[in-house]
């Protein structure tokens, strides 16, 4: 049987970054991290030796680490994740706690738009138990892994819907929308291959420089919305000018970008007028 030290020294050589080489021993032997970094002595059953070599590989190849373990923690939640769905991404909390930073209804009907793994909707679940959580996707396999997710983290509070956009919903109003569509324009020169070679397509890119699916829910917010709702949209960091003005034009207020840690515009909210109730 091989040590660790044998293990980490293997993953060295593929080219694997240190971290990424603990982190995936640590998963195979089903042992903490601090276990690896500690006893680089300790012997690995042969099994889970030959597991760990082949992730190491694949990982080294340019696999996300997210989709190797199978999960990803975000905001305070755990989902499961799989190359049917996008990796949520430490971008999108900064959707996640503008939403929470609403002044909605007690018992606000939220609608999340293009779910994936239904990191968001789960998130707003767990923070607001009393909100009325409806999550959509086109894709079904992407819906898939977000039933399991849901069950998982919050049973019975995220309704989810196979939708093109807002196509087979029932003509219902909500007081907030929520979306972190695709927006990478098709043949972007600065999207990381790794996640162009292993993300779903449907997830990342949008025709018209990216903004296709960003323009069709900022019209359609309009008619989707209670007076006095909001929409949150993310987008890429140079897109902020451009989800403005489509906000504008679609006749919602109080349009604003809000930045990241960065500086970089990453989430634009917008409000249609009137009073919620009204
Ligand atoms: C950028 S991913 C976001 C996933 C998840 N909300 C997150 O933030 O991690 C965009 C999601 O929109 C979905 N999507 C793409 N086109 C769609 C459409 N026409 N209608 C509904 N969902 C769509 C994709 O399948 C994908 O799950």
């Amino acid at each position: 049987m091989p040590a660790v030290e044998l293990l980490l020294r293997h993953a060295r050589e593929f080219g694997l970054d240190r971290l990424d080489a603990e982190v995936l021993l640590a998963e195979v032997c089903t042992w903490p991290r601090s276990r690896v970094i500690a006893h680089p002595e300790r012997q690995v059953e042969t099994a889970a030796a030959d597991r760990f070599l082949t992730l190491a590989r694949r990982r080294a190849a340019g696999e996300p680490l997210a989709y190797l373990l199978g999960r990803r923690g975000f905001m305070d939640i755990e989902v499961e994740v799989s190359a049917d769905v996008l990796i949520p991404r430490p971008e999108t909390e900064l959707l996640v706690t503008t939403a929470l930073a609403l002044d909605l209804p007690p018992e606000a009907r939220i609608l999340d738009l293009g779910t994936g793994s239904g990191a968001i909707a789960l998130a707003l679940a767990k923070a607001r138990p009393d909100w009325d959580i409806l999550a959509t996707d086109v894709s079904s396999r992407a819906l898939k892994v977000a039933r399991r997710n849901v069950r998982r983290i919050a049973p019975g509070r995220v309704h989810l819907v196979a939708s093109d956009w807002f196509s087979a919903l029932a003509p219902v109003r909500f007081d907030l929308l929520v979306s972190n569509p695709p927006y990478v324009a098709v043949n972007d020169p600065e999207l990381d291959s790794c996640v162009a070679d292993h993300e779903p397509p449907r997830a990342l890119f949008a025709a018209n420089d990216g903004l296709a699916a960003l323009a069709q829910l900022a019209s359609t917010a309009p008619e989707r919305l209670e007076p006095g709702g909001w929409i949150l949209l993310e987008h890429g960091h140079r897109q902020g000018p451009s989800v403005r003005a489509m906000l504008e034009a679609a006749g919602l207020s109080a349009v604003r970008s809000i930045a990241d840690g960065g500086e970089r515009e990453r989430v634009t909210i917008a409000r249609r007028n009137g009073l919620p109730g009204g």
